[in-house]
């Protein structure tokens, strides 16, 4: 079944761009290839859950994506996933670095195995490099490109996950500004999306919680509104396309303003 563009042709704001989309069959990468998909782009699904990852595909219209196997954390997969799609497409203009996991829900360092540690910065952190070296290789000849990196609200204050997620986005968001720096001279964008809670597997693994339960509401700032993995992809699809063409080195958080409260001192009252 081919998908009917929901957004009519003169608004599509990806029209002619090449996506290539890791941890693209689940969640925020998921909702984010149908919208850029829907927006006019060719997408290229990276991920290591192929069913889930050719469903989606089969679903979006077959002339314009893909799925790649792709486990972030082994340098020749991420190589040859961009090698794909350049191959398929003819370029890579957007490069969603997204693929992540939650890690063991173990909050006290004297608890964390070395080994828990790392497998979390593996996919965290060095999936981020690696896909920004390899979509680097290709956008540096074309001079120009956007990679847009998923870090968190965990990217910017300490206290709200794990120490292994926390270090790996804060690390994230170091990455993007120094690429941003080096990069931009290539005409290159590099910026990175930071939700806060949204209801994905990831998320539904990590509190144990069932598909119909509100995921942590309570300690949201903005009332009246949740955060569904759209909005983060209605946030990439802004850095992906021409719109934000003069945007880099910005970690665009998406969290009603949960970062900027601070609930132990607050003049308005506690916000919960
Ligand atoms: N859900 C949230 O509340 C939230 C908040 C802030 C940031 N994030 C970040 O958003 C990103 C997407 O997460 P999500 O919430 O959509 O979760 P999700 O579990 O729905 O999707 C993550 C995807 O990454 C894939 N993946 C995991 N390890 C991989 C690997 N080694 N190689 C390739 N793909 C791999 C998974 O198969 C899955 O399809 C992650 O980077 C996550 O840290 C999520």
């Amino acid at each position: 079944m081919s998908t009917v563009p929901l957004v009519s042709n003169a608004l599509r704001r990806l029209e002619g761009k090449v996506a290539l989309i890791t941890g693209g069959a689940s969640g925020i990468g998921e909702a984010t290839a149908r919208l850029f998909s829907e927006h006019g782009a060719q997408v290229v699904i990276a991920d290591i859950q192929d069913d889930k990852g050719h469903s989606i595909c089969k679903e979006l219209q077959k002339s314009s994506s893909s799925y790649v196997r792709c486990d972030v954390t082994k340098e020749e997969d991420i190589e040859n996933a961009v090698n794909t799609t350049v191959f398929k497409y003819g370029k890579l203009d957007i490069m969603f670095n997204n693929a992540g996991i939650s890690g063991v829900n173990k909050t006290k360092i004297l608890e964390n195995k070395l080994s828990e540690f790392e497998d979390v910065i593996k996919v965290n952190l060095t999936g981020v490099f690696l896909g920004t070296k390899h979509a680097s290789r290709v956008m540096i000849p074309a001079r120009r490109g956007s990679i847009i990196n998923t870090a968190s609200v965990c990217g910017s204050i300490g206290g709200v996950a794990p120490h292994a997620y926390t270090s790996a986005k804060h690390a994230v968001v170091g990455l993007m500004r120094n690429t941003a720096i080096e990069l931009g001279r290539f005409g290159i964008r590099v910026n990175c999306v930071s939700p806060y809670i949204v209801a994905t597997p990831l998320v539904k693994k990590y509190f144990k919680l069932d598909d119909d339960d509100d995921v942590l509401d309570v300690y949201s700032n903005l009332k009246g509104a949740n955060l569904v993995p759209k909005d983060v992809a209605e946030a990439a699809l802004y850095l992906g396309s021409d719109e934000s063409k003069y945007v880099s080195g910005h970690n665009l958080v998406i969290d009603g303003g949960f970062t900027v409260v601070n609930n132990g001192f607050c003049v308005f009252g506690e916000s919960v």
